[in-house]
């Protein structure tokens, strides 16, 4: 019964949202929209980019089924091209078949008789002419509403890897389980921007830096492709905040926007992405879902983006958002259970009255009908969904199809890999030698409802190792600290007792005296604004530690002077009330790995991984010194006003801007082991592209290159300019690996913020050992967005860049050759 009610609440976003403000505060101000006036529009379709021809190994023709092989410093530029080429070209020939109601059926969400959130319905005769039609189903960590299925660690969780080839094979295993339960398009990755601390959904993404967010969905989508499903890069754009999200409008500088927020749905494009979805808010006054800028001149201009657009359940506004880029609706209907639509019958009768044109729905429905052939999933093998969302129970339409494999060990050793250690006074940390340890609080245990027990992992008891909303999935089983802890500790013969009272604070006083080691766990939980947690309404009332946490650390390190604090939260938290509390000997950021959240934290506890993970968004001080926070207040009628006055200052970028000292800098993390940098070079990379050579001239120039189809996205832009070498050794006692980071600094003249990530890799090394790294760097990297050229341009000046351990310790300094 939990999932039929829990999906039809998951699509019902718009209702839940109305009732945020009973009291409706003042407005904050306000913004009217914009409407596409209903007349005839023309439409010239988006070809292919023209790239240079495939340059093996530098610029290899791809298909996504076999992608370049991962690399800690990619120097190799996929190009995708030729295979959409093809995809397109098989996909015009099919609808070129097909009736007019046929092709705006390929376009129209049918809902909810099927069993998947979203679908598409077949074109019959399959056999022939016709065409099975499309599943699409959540979420970016895995298969919702399924059984058999993994809980793969969240998207904040991937980015704090900082590691690419974690990245690729978790994309990978979730692409091999989506296909094995027969769905044709995976509802993610999720790439908004963290731009407020408290963001309900930010835990889906990949932090608060368009580089690290836009490199992890590079590798995601690549893994996933690989494995055989559709990716849908989304939400495209701004959504970032879940307070009022259909009813915001986000005034972005183009700028901002190019640079930050559209970037890593570029990258996106980039790994070929099949499908992007457009999101619920609007942007400069237009519904996502309706934006000729972001949709038609951004994605699929300036991208060269292939695929199709569709639409977040229930963000399409009007049949003419068809004109403005939206190429399929979901989940169909204007509004949950309407039965009528913004496509469907209204799409037939524009097209027929010639106020869309034939061309742009023949355009639509093979751009859909192309992703479906470019991930191959016209091959015969392609499993039929095996599965019923809306039914898990149902022995008629679930075969419970075990896709699990043993993708277990890649979330524990996620889990383990994005674990950050924060403080570590004394090597309190690996334990070694510990005779009697107790483990405090609700976190370190396991839920008494079980792993599934709320909707949608809308509630917080026990271990957190998922947010909520329509970004998670079902947990097959969830291993708690309190289980791996005591199986680990059993070989030691030392001691375990716990305590999970989180209130209780004489008992838990009287709990840690005279243990040898207390682990204290704590949590903070966010998720999708259509379900409320103890009144956070998917954002973060606060950022502060759930369930009294900063009392129960507090009562734990007055008690026991060996203290080490565990979170799991899904994203910072102000830890100025305990983080220099003397008796706190080690702080671990566990955030939320899955469902091996507790063998992943043994493994860090004990040694049997050093810690690398680094911070993918800054932790403050004070929750004032972020720059952005959440907009509230308003009548459920109005529509917001979001002005994005920080600009590109978002982040670690403002804190550096702005001489702001945080707790915890973006790209920090402690080791078991120590590092040292030494020898840094930078040389250029021979050219091997004599087709763009005028391009690159004038770049090297400093002036700007015509916007075009694709201009974003090309090659000469993206392929390697310099490589940057620089040595690493060990110099501790641990094997271990570290996280090079890239920082660059551009010229006064480029109104930059100080320090821009553009490069980051990952070594591991053994005591003593000494490697040599690389990063590379492109020209786009060099680059920033020119409002008034429209183009990438190299500024004027001298840029120089760091080498580090994290955004603010830098160890090499060099400067890009004039
Ligand atoms: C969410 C999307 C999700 C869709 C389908 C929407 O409410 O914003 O992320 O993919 O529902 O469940």
């Amino acid at each position: 019964m939990l999932s039929v009610f829990a999906a039809l609440i998951s699509l019902l976003p718009a209702l839940a949202v109305a009732q945020v403000n009973a009291s409706y505060p003042a407005p904050p101000t306000l913004s009217t929209y914009y409407t596409i006036p209903v007349s005839p529009v023309a439409f010239t379709p988006i070809p292919t980019p023209s790239d240079p021809p495939p340059i093996p190994g530098i610029f290899p023709s791809a298909v996504p089924s076999n992608p370049p092989p991962v690399s800690p410093d990619p120097q190799v530029v996929p190009d995708f091209g030729p295979a959409w080429e093809i995809a397109l070209q098989k996909a015009a020939a099919k609808v070129a078949n097909f009736t007019l109601e046929e092709k705006v059926n390929v376009t129209t969400g049918v809902y909810p008789t099927t069993r998947c959130v979203g679908n598409i319905a077949p074109v019959y005769p399959i056999d022939g002419r016709g065409w099975p039609g499309l599943c699409l189903m959540d979420s970016p960590l895995g298969v919702r509403y399924a059984d058999f299925v993994t809980a793969f660690p969240a998207g904040i969780n991937t980015a704090a890897t900082w590691n690419r080839a974690m990245m690729r094979l978790r994309g990978l295993y979730m692409g091999q389980e989506f296909v094995g339960k027969g769905v044709n398009v995976q509802l993610g990755p999720m790439m908004n921007m963290g731009k407020n601390a408290q963001g309900g959904r930010n835990w889906e993404g990949f932090g608060g830096d368009p580089f690290l967010a836009g490199e992890a969905a590079y590798e995601t989508i690549l893994g996933m492709q690989q494995g055989g499903v559709q990716g849908c890069a989304k939400h495209y754009i701004n959504n970032e905040q879940e307070f009022d999200r259909t009813q915001e409008s986000n005034t972005v500088d183009d700028r901002t926007e190019h640079e930050i927020y559209a970037h890593p749905f570029m990258r996106s494009v980039m790994a070929g992405v099949a499908s992007v979805m457009c999101s619920y808010d609007l942007i400069n006054g237009t519904y996502a879902c309706e934006n000729d800028k972001t949709l038609n001149q951004i994605l699929k201009m300036e991208f060269g983006f292939q695929g199709y657009v569709m639409s977040d359940w229930a963000a399409t506004h009007s049949t003419m958002g068809a004109t403005a880029g939206l190429d399929m609706t979901q989940p169909g209907d204007t509004n949950f259970g309407t039965n009528s639509s913004y496509f469907g019958g209204s799409l037939t009768a524009f097209v027929e009255n010639g106020t869309i044109s034939m061309d742009r729905l023949n355009d639509m429905a093979t751009r859909i009908i192309a992703g479906w052939y470019l991930l191959g999933q016209d091959s015969p093998t392609f499993p039929p969904t095996n599965f019923n969302a809306f039914n898990i129970t149902d022995p008629a339409t679930n075969s419970h199809v075990d896709v699990m494999d043993d993708h277990y060990t890649i979330v524990r050793e996620i889990g383990a890999a994005s674990t950050i250690l924060l403080k570590n006074v004394e090597n309190a940390l690996p334990l070694q030698g510990i005779r009697s340890l107790v483990m405090v609080g609700s976190d370190a245990g396991p839920d008494l409802r079980g792993p599934n027990g709320y909707a949608d992992r809308g509630g917080d008891d026990g271990v957190l190792a998922m947010g909520w909303g329509s970004g998670s999935d079902n947990f097959p089983w969830l291993i708690s600290p309190l289980e791996a802890i005591q199986a680990r500790a059993r070989l030691d013969h030392t001691l375990v007792s716990w305590f999970l009272e989180d209130f209780d604070y004489a008992g838990v006083a009287a709990a840690v005296t005279g243990q040898q080691l207390a682990i204290v766990f704590v949590n903070s939980d966010s998720g999708e604004g259509y379900i409320d947690v103890d009144g956070n309404e998917g954002d973060r009332r606060n950022l502060t530690a759930w369930h009294g946490g900063d009392e129960l650390i507090l009562t734990v390190a007055a008690n026991n002077n060996n203290t080490i604090v565990v979170t799991h939260s899904v994203g910072p938290l102000i830890i100025e009330p305990w983080i220099d509390h003397p008796n706190i000997t080690a702080v671990l950021w566990a955030g939320i790995p899955g469902q091996e959240v507790g063998n992943s934290l043994v493994d860090i506890l004990y040694g049997a991984w050093t810690p690398s993970g680094r911070l993918p968004y800054t932790i403050a001080r004070n929750a004032s010194d972020y720059p952005s926070q959440l907009v509230l207040g308003g009548y459920p009628q109005d529509i917001l006003s979001i002005n994005y006055t920080q600009g590109l200052f978002i982040d670690y970028r403002w804190f550096d801007a702005m001489d702001i000292t945080p707790r915890y800098e973006f790209g920090f993390g402690m080791s078991y082991t120590t590092f040292e940098y030494s020898n840094l070079s930078i040389s250029a990379v021979p050219n091997y592209d004599s087709y763009d050579t005028e391009l690159m001239s004038n770049w090297e120039a400093g002036l700007p290159n015509p916007l075009g189809i694709g201009s974003t996205t090309a090659l000469w832009l993206h392929t390697p300019l310099y490589v940057v070498s620089f040595q690493v050794t060990n110099t501790g006692s641990y094997y271990g690996g570290e996280i090079p980071q890239l920082y660059v600094h551009f010229p006064a003249s480029a109104a930059e913020p100080p320090s821009v990530l553009k490069g980051f890799t990952n070594l591991n090394l053994a005591p003593g050992e000494t490697q040599t790294a690389t990063i590379t760097l492109n020209r786009y990297d060099l680059s920033i967005w020119d409002v008034v050229a429209q183009g990438w341009v190299k500024p004027n000046g001298t840029i120089t860049f760091t080498v580090g351990a994290s955004s603010r310790d830098g160890r090499l300094y060099g400067t890009i050759p004039a």
